[in-house]
């Protein structure tokens, strides 16, 4: 047995997103999200599942709270419902809605929980998508006042803040591939989308440094790992430019000021262009307290003439996936974030969302028994520990997700819970995946 052993310092937290957890959908006020209208159109979602009610959260956040304090973790990463707090999407603020934060924040605080906040998890105000959503550069400017009422709201107590949370997702994912809301399956869409969300993150900073002087604000972009099948050189470049589309086009533009040539070429090409205004990338290259990084999965990468934008076709390394059918690549892990840290220098680095799908139930002695979970967290939590002894700056880890939710496009049936979640009662049981990850917490450290 070989013990990994984690610094004192490293901090410890649990990650949930509103429109996964929360339900009370047409309560306290809130407006339609472009979530509720896509989940509720036929087709999208599997099964037909919505998040009217998800895991009821609204109702039942200070049992989630207890759960959290009962794990031990320094930290948790939630999200804010923009049309819960702004039912019109701007202007006046709800103040039920912003009340339902408040005591969230409130009940972490007494629990000595610390709350990271996500601004924007996905689920942007209808009223909004009616007037262009993403693609409408107003957009940022709606963006920019609900990030400023937040910050007066609850940045005295809140310190650590989130802008966007995986815009690759909030814009190819959604605009171009059409998987997620809004479920477009236009590129320049997603050109446009993934400009706009970068635009209102420098905005949202900019303006953080006067509202909130003592926080720490970052964005969590999620990467994942392609390694070269063979040495032959159109196989490295394959997986280059695959893995440019998530790193280099979300944070070449935050780090460097500039978007990477080879993609603005090849969007060209395929009569998708990159619209900015002059000023833009000054704007989205404020500098940042912390880098957020959501990590899940990797594969092989082979170049492939008919492969998609990118010719480049991902491979398994072996057989072994997750019940959402991703490979498990935790060697990737290793390698995103030595690679990150070589190419964007000493940034903090927040691993913001890192787990596994595996869909266990209750079993007759009213547990659950999900060992893959507990060998997916040992594997990564590995690969985190060697890049944090080869120098990589990384301060906290926070597992993807305290509770089963409702996993987007893939329904209710996909869950990546520590927690389960009886989606009919809203019974909370807690697995062995909690009970190991509460050791490890306390412990800093794990046996493997
Ligand atoms: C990324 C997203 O941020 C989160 O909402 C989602 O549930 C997990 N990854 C798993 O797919």
């Amino acid at each position: 047995m070989t013990t990994i052993q984690f610094p004192d310092k490293l901090k410890w937290g649990a990650a949930t997103a509103s429109y996964q957890i929360e339900g009370a959908a047409k309560e306290g006020g809130r407006t339609a999200s472009i979530w509720d209208v896509f989940s509720h159109t036929p087709g999208n979602v599997k099964n037909g599942d919505h998040g009217d009610h998800a895991c009821n959260s609204y109702h039942m956040y200070k049992e989630d709270v207890q759960h959290l304090k009962e794990l031990g973790v320094d930290m948790y990463r939630f999200s804010i419902s923009w049309s819960r707090v702004i039912p019109d999407g701007t202007g006046e603020l709800n103040p039920e809605g912003v009340e339902y934060y408040r005591n969230l924040i409130q009940e972490l605080i007494e629990n000595g929980i610390e709350p990271m906040i996500t601004l924007y998890h996905w689920d942007l105000p209808q009223v909004l998508q009616e007037k262009g959503g993403w693609e409408n550069r107003e957009t940022t400017e709606a963006f920019l006042a609900y990030a400023n009422a937040m910050f007066q709201e609850f940045g005295g107590q809140v310190k650590k803040w989130l802008t966007i949370n995986e815009p690759w997702c909030a814009s190819f994912l959604s605009n171009y591939l059409g998987i997620h809301a809004p479920g477009k399956t236009s590129l320049q869409a997603a050109v446009d989308v993934s400009h706009h969300l970068l635009l209102a993150h420098g905005k949202a900073v900019q303006s953080f440094r006067d509202l909130v002087p003592d926080g720490e604000i970052g964005y969590a972009p999620n990467v994942g790992w392609l390694e070269p099948y063979s040495p032959n050189q159109e196989d490295i470049d394959a997986c280059k430019r695959g893995m440019m589309w998530q790193k280099e086009w979300f944070m070449d533009p935050v780090f460097k000021g500039t978007y990477p040539e080879t993609l603005v070429k090849l969007f060209a090409e395929h009569n998708a262009t990159l619209n900015m205004e002059e000023g833009d990338l000054e704007i989205i290259s404020q500098p940042i307290d912390m880098m957020g990084i959501n990590y899940y999965t990797g594969s092989l990468g082979r170049y492939k003439e008919d492969g998609g934008l990118f010719q480049v076709e991902e491979i398994a390394l072996d057989e072994r996936r997750t019940d959402i059918d991703w490979p498990i690549y935790s060697e990737g892990f290793y390698k995103t974030l030595t690679d990150l840290h070589q190419t964007y220098g000493d940034v903090p680095i927040y691993i913001t969302e890192n787990g596994a799908c595996y869909n266990h139930g209750v079993e007759e002695d009213g547990k659950v028994h999900d060992k893959e979970r507990v060998d997916y967290l040992k594997q990564h939590l590995t690969a985190l520990n060697r890049a944090m002894e080869a120098g990589v700056p990384i301060v906290g880890y926070i597992v993807w997700s305290l509770l089963d939710n409702f996993e987007w496009a893939e329904g209710y049936e996909k869950r990546f819970g520590i927690i389960h979640v009886n989606f009919e009662t809203f019974e909370r049981t807690r697995k062995d995946s909690y009970y190991w990850f509460k050791e490890t917490v306390e412990n800093h450290s794990f046996e493997r």
